[in-house]
């Protein structure tokens, strides 16, 4: 459009006509072209000389993402003796308005005039007339949007003028930063991690390396399948013939009555329809939940959460016809007052007066494989067995008999590996397995129910949002003194493992600070939105970042930087921290980052770029390692060896263990390793079948990052107990193989199968204990986790002030892991960890409320991959090192605590927004929520053109 494009346009008959791209785009979705039209091409004419062209974007995300805004201008200037006259001018907009817009009263004010800096002045005013957006205009962000529309012309006006002889004078050096486009060079990383060269710990490692080339192997394996899609995942697995697809009725209310269900007249009528299954139908219990029963499997009465409760299940021949006819049931509802919001959940007089707030969002846990359950029948309808995704085959189990009335030893879950958990299939998955045995169940015949993305997302709950409301009281110093904190929690429409979270959000709401005394209390928050669930860090992760905003909050008060805060040893619930390692990671980082050095450039690079800041952070995690809930510290594995007939030796080689679901996090080849070094042999004789409840009972979820730790203690003490019986038989003889002395053993009848357990030793925590720190009067016990995980981050952004848009220039992270098993995979997961924390913290999730002017109450607006953005690969930091630490003692659990280190980011963005808003005479502490989106960086920035949009104490509205 800016640069006067025509579309040729042929018909089926190969009539052409042409049309302007200006009187293309006619409405909301609606183009120029008639039925039987194609665009053929797009003609875009010649520059002439002295036209000046250039376009603009911007998004959420770098790529793959649709425009918030885009803009094309395009401007003819004229010489005359003295100065640059406008010729021609045309300005286009995307994302303002239902289709694309041209500015026409700002080209009829800008032709004739004398290109120069009054101009400038005039043309913003000019425009802010010209593109008109309503407040209640969809799409949201109205106030930011407008101000995209400005900057994109002020940019314009500084790339143009900087080309020019006359005007290019008066322009400050420093705003030129506004027109520099953002250097992107090649992404580089370092993988950084110890081998120790001595002692017999030389021999161990020595082996752990040779093992890891062959685990490389091995690994190559394992990943190629699911590169090439060969890897079965629950939904590929084939339905037996005629097997029926299930969909779930779901209501459309945030809390309501239920008044009438139809009896599936209208859905019976649908095609391939089978049958309609509802709370009535329930065999046994209909009230599921993993801690106490407070969530129907299917609505009786009410409605409690706003998108999508499940009412019922339909079944049909094919998933589409099982949808449509889920579709056709017909529900009338009574609206009854729903609570949208932590705030609106809790009685406003419970806050300390003058304490400050801290709101921290959500996140969706986006695992690639959605929810999916495959349940069939055995011996006449006797026993139910099932095929899901899950990280917790056994609470699928307990789901199903608890539903349908059957003993547990009856029903067989089964899970071969997963794509992707990080906790969404630590307790949400099994409500879908249990909806979708009880029609596999009464009907005898196989049923599978795959959840579409949206529904997904949108029934399945995200990662907990919480309030923190903080009083800190600390010394010039920087000694924090004592903390009175409350936190909440939106646990959504049932208690799940909410609490469980809301009490590991406690356990590191110190993160890593000394605070001699604190008070703290958590409360969950019951409102109409899906319960919220575990998500990687399982409240960690929000406790910890409360925590950095206070921190933050007083380094700011003290003028001091945040990382000369006191670190402690001690934690607030009394647990001793053992071998901490904090001083000599944080002081490696610091000096391996060249602190001193990166803030004086920060500060250099600054001063010389009035619209693009730059800032530096370093964040400094410890993340305790265990399930909070003591009980669920227990694993079993079973170890065989490979019975069969026959003469290959090769089949003796072959081991197979169970236990502990693959999700991508690399367990089963950790401890694959572990089997294949206790009993030296090589790890592609290590065979891992599905983990199954008929082979290990009782488990507890794969999950708290501990699994490496646990199922490999367990799997040696398997290992340990087969080669003890086959001792004798080795001593006497001298076997060319392992798999001979294994035939020779069987022969004399050894049992070559071991049954391993393993319990999180000397961990426990009484919730109702007192202690007194100073008095060190500790009662025990104190000890919720086994141990500690340490980390931090050092994190270098450049900010665009007038568009929000942000990139990270150097993340560098340290890890204290050591002798890792893997460091593949430990590279790999605190990488992963840290690109996901920093989509928690800097993307974005969406739901509406009563303020909301577009999205209707409790709707998730974000219900796909087209709305909700992950990071992708220009978010990937453009520096991005990662250093495994060698830690004291043992290996440590690295799934879940290098996911805060990303905060490092967040509070860079802070800083370098604090720079843009110092520049401008703003010097007051501002708060800045979770995620840091381009919306919410740029209107922090409080230059003139957003003073001119907003007051200093706009709040971008994105809510949880
Ligand atoms: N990595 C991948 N690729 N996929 C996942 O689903 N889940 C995370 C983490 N890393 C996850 C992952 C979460 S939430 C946890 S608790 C741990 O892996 C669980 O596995 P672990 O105990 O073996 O570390
Ligand atoms: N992590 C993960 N899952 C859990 C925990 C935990 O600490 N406690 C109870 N379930
Ligand atoms: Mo992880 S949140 O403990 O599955």
């Amino acid at each position: 459009m800016a640069v006067g494009a025509k579309f040729l346009i042929i018909d089926s008959k190969g009539n052409s006509r042409t049309t302007l791209a200006e009187n293309f785009f006619l409405g909301y979705r609606k183009v120029d072209l008639a039925s039987g039209e194609i665009l053929l091409s797009v003609f875009l004419p010649w520059n002439k000389r002295f036209e000046y062209v250039k376009e603009f974007k911007q998004s959420h995300r770098k790529d793959d993402d649709i425009a918030i805004v885009n803009a094309g201008m395009c401007i003819q200037l004229q010489e005359t003796s003295e100065s640059w006259v406008v010729a021609d001018a045309s300005i286009a907009y995307g994302g303002v308005a239902p289709c694309s817009l041209s500015a026409k009263k700002a080209k009829g004010f800008l032709v004739g005039k004398v290109w120069d800096q009054n101009l400038l002045q005039d043309a913003l005013k000019v425009l802010q007339n010209d593109i008109l957006l309503k407040d209640d205009a969809p799409g949201g962000m109205v106030e930011f949007r407008k101000s995209l529309t400005l900057s994109f012309l002020f940019k314009f006006f500084l790339w143009v003028s900087h080309q020019l002889d006359g005007v290019k004078e008066s322009i400050p050096a420093s705003h030129l930063s506004a027109v520099h486009p953002v250097h992107h060079p090649t992404i580089t990383g370092s993988q950084d991690y110890e081998i120790m060269k001595h002692g017999h710990l030389w021999v161990l490692l020595r082996f752990i390396y040779l093992q890891n080339l062959r685990m490389l192997d091995y690994m190559f394996n394992i990943l190629y399948t699911q590169v090439t899609g060969e890897a079965e995942y629950a939904d590929d697995i084939q339905l037996p013939s005629n097997g029926f697809h299930a969909a779930l009725v779901l209501s459309r209310k945030p809390h309501a009555r239920i008044l009438s269900i139809d009896d599936g007249s209208e859905a019976m009528s649908s095609h391939g329809f089978v049958g309609l299954f509802l709370a009535k139908d329930v065999l046994a219990h209909n009230k599921i939940e993993p801690v106490v029963y407070d969530e129907e499997l299917f609505a009786t009465e009410y409605v409690t959460c706003v998108v999508f409760q499940v009412i019922g299940v339909v079944v049909a021949d094919t998933h589409e016809n099982a949808k449509a006819a889920a579709r056709k049931v017909n529900v009338k509802y009574e609206d009854l007052p729903a609570i949208l919001s932590i705030k609106e959940a809790i009685n406003a007089g419970s806050f300390h007066p003058n304490a400050e707030k801290c709101l921290i969002k959500g996140q969706e846990l986006f695992y690639l494989e959605p929810h999916s359950s495959l349940v069939w029948t055995l011996d006449g309808g006797n026993e139910v067995h099932m095929i899901s995704s899950t990280q917790a085959p056994q609470k699928h189990q307990k789901y199903v008999s608890h539903v349908l009335g059957l003993p547990m030893s009856k029903i067989v879950c089964k899970t071969k590996r997963i794509g992707g958990g990080f906790g969404g299939k630590e307790t949400r998955s099994a409500f879908i397995a249990a909806a979708a045995s009880l029609p596999a169940y009464l009907l005898n015949w196989p049923v599978k129910l795959t959840l579409d993305r949206d529904v997904d997302m949108m029934i399945t709950g995200q990662r907990h949002s919480f309030l923190g409301k903080y009083k800190v009281r600390f010394t010039n110093e920087g000694s924090v003194l004592a903390l009175d904190l409350e936190i909440y929690n939106n646990a959504g429409n049932s208690l799940d493992p909410s609490l469980a979270i809301l009490e590991r959000a406690m356990f590191h709401s110190d993160n890593v600070y000394y605070i001699p005394n604190m008070r703290i209390t958590g409360k969950v928050c019951f409102t109409n939105f899906p319960s919220h669930t575990a998500f990687r860090g399982f409240g960690g992760p929000q406790g910890m970042l409360i925590t950095e905003n206070w921190i933050h909050r007083i380094a700011d008060e003290l003028k001091m930087s945040s990382e000369e805060i006191k670190q402690g040893y001690i934690s607030h619930y009394g647990q001793q921290l053992e071998h901490c390692t904090l001083h000599q990671l944080w002081n490696e980082l610091k000096l391996s980052c060249d602190f001193v050095k990166a803030c004086e450039q920060v500060d250099l690079f600054n001063s010389h770029n009035c619209w693009k800041k730059r800032a530096i952070a370093m964040v400094p995690t410890k993340f305790g390692i265990s399930f909070t809930t003591k009980l669920m510290n227990q694993v079993i594995t079973i170890y065989n060896h490979g019975r069969c007939s026959g003469s290959c030796l090769y089949r003796w080689n072959c081991f197979s263990y169970q236990w502990g679901v693959e999700m991508g996090q690399g367990l089963h080849t950790k401890v694959a390793q572990i089997a294949a070094s206790a009993f030296n042999i090589p790890l592609s004789s290590v065979f891992i079948s599905d983990t199954s409840t008929d082979k290990v009972p009782n488990s507890s979820p794969t999950a708290a990052s501990a699994s490496s730790d646990m199922y490999g203690a367990a799997v040696l003490d398997a290992c340990e107990q087969i080669k003890a019986r086959m001792e004798p038989v080795a001593s006497r003889n001298n076997f060319n193989s392992f798999a001979e002395l294994a035939v020779v053993c069987f022969a004399e009848r050894i049992d070559l199968s071991g049954h391993g357990f393993f319990i999180t030793p000397d961990i426990g925590f009484d919730w109702k204990m007192e202690w007194n720190l100073s008095n060190k009067v500790i009662l025990e016990p104190h000890t919720p986790f086994r141990y500690f995980t340490y980390g931090a981050a050092f994190s270098e952004v450049e900010i665009d002030t007038l568009t929000g848009d942000f990139h990270t220039r150097v993340a560098s992270r340290i890890m204290v892991l050591v002798l890792s098993r893997n460091p593949a995979i430990d590279v790999g997961q605190t990488e992963g960890a840290f690109i996901q924390g920093l989509g928690w913290l800097a993307l974005e999730l969406k739901w509406g409320d009563a303020a909301h002017k577009w999205i209707s109450p409790g709707c998730l607006y974000t219900c796909g991959p087209g709305a909700y953005k992950i990071p992708s690969i220009n978010d990937v930091p453009l520096k991005f090192n990662v250093s495994l630490l060698k830690a004291i003692h043992s290996s440590k659990a690295v799934g879940e605590p290098p996911f805060f280190l990303a905060s490092a980011v967040f509070f860079a963005i802070k800083d370098a927004i604090r720079a843009a808003r110092l520049e401008v005479g703003w010097s007051d502490w501002f708060p800045l929520d979770n995620p840091a989106t381009p919306e919410r960086i740029r209107m922090a920035c409080l230059d003139d053109i957003a003073s001119s949009l907003i007051n200093s104490d706009f709040h971008p509205t994105l809510r949880v």
